[in-house]
């Protein structure tokens, strides 16, 4: 098949990564014959820096036009000026609300091999396989904001029909897996928590009665999320909660440059990127792990190409790579470890 794909670098790490998993995806082309194509465009800070706003409307017109997206990462010290009246940031929100991606797919599975970066006991992460689905185009992130010399407002707003959509999409997929779903909230403080409860009970009790429906409070969820995690097969939660959590679950794989997502709406355009930022400590230096994007590549294949052995094919070969101890130096603090281009070559190596 022919597909074009729009390649979003942005900023910090996020050329480096971006640039060592184009290889891997040309690799897939020709190992089983496809044509991919890739559109480069500015987004965040370089979009600022270049075209004075973080998301240009070439930018966003070439991604409306494509099959999928690739992304990096936003932001930097650079553009961090608090009393800055444009931020990197503005542009990745904006994407994702025009293009409509509400559900945001974030797999967690830690890696045999990548057990020891974690910071949590090997025996509670054997056989933990959870994706998060978390909204992405509502809540407190795009609410109105004020702010005067005395205080500030962030308004959290939650529509019914917002609700509905994200949790079908995550009920789907619980469906497909062990089906069970946890909704996470803050039922007992936020009324938005309260509908989304409301909403959560009434979709599962007449859509998808074969799903069993868990509710958690998101501060308890925060402690179960590393006390049991085997706990959790599809996790569903708003917004905020669900950036959250999925920072802190990403310390179960190892590393935060171990966790992919896809964000997902009702077309086939969807937006593959790492759930890191764009770590401009080590920007530049050629030694960010390339791992999650990657394995945002093998989303991309899935979801938005219905290529699932192209797919299949990237995640075994990022297992073998892990397996290989090809580490970042991120999952190998102490002992031995390769940089970007190298970790994404060991990956196109073992692609069978
Ligand atoms: C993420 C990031 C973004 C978010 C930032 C960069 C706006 O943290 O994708 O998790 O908060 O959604
Ligand atoms: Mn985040």
């Amino acid at each position: 098949m022919h597909a074009d794909i729009v390649v979003l670098p942005g900023d910090g790490i996020g050329p480096e990564i971006v640039a060592a998993t184009l290889p891997v995806l040309e690799a897939v082309a020709s190992r089983f014959g496809h044509a991919f194509s890739f559109a480069e465009h500015d987004i965040g800070g370089i979009a600022i820096d270049r075209h004075g706003v973080p998301l240009p409307d070439a930018t966003l017109e070439a991604a409306r036009a494509a099959d999928a997206v690739l992304l990096g990462a936003v932001g930097g010290p650079k553009w961090s000026d608090p009393k800055a009246k444009v931020r990197p940031e503005q542009g990745l929100l904006a994407i994702r609300k025009a293009l409509g991606l509400f559900a945001n797919l974030r797999p967690v599975r830690p890696h045999a091999a990548a057990l020891d970066a974690s910071p949590i006991k090997a025996e509670l992460l054997a056989g933990v396989d959870i994706v998060v689905v978390r909204e992405l185009t509502g809540g407190i992130y795009f609410g109105d904001k004020t702010r005067s010399d005395t205080d500030a407002t962030d308004l959290c707003r939650y529509s019914v029909a917002e609700v509905e959509r994200v949790v079908r999409r995550a009920a789907a997929l619980a469906r497909q897996r062990r089906g069970h779903l946890t909704s996470v909230d803050k039922a007992n403080v936020l009324e938005t928590s309260r509908l989304w409860r409301d909403v959560a009970t009434r979709v599962m009790r007449e859509e998808f009665p074969d799903v069993t429906l868990e509710h958690q409070l998101v501060d308890s969820m925060a402690m179960h999320l590393l006390s049991k995690p085997r706990a959790y097969d599809v996790i569903v939660t708003e917004n905020m909660f669900g950036d959250i959590l999925t920072d802190e679950a990403s310390m179960l794989a190892g590393s935060l440059g171990l966790l992919a997502s896809a964000s997902l709406g009702d077309g086939k355009v969807g937006i593959y990127e790492p759930i890191h930022g764009s770590a401009p400590d080590i920007a530049g230096k050629g030694i960010a792990n390339p791992y999650a994007t990657i394995l945002s590549a093998a989303m991309l294949l899935r979801h938005s190409l219905g290529l699932e052995a192209e797919a299949a094919a990237i995640e075994a070969a990022v297992s073998a790579a892990l397996d290989a101890r090809v580490f970042t130096a991120d999952l190998a603090p102490s002992g031995q470890s390769v940089g970007t281009t190298q970790a994404a070559q060991a990956v196109i190596d073992r692609l069978g």
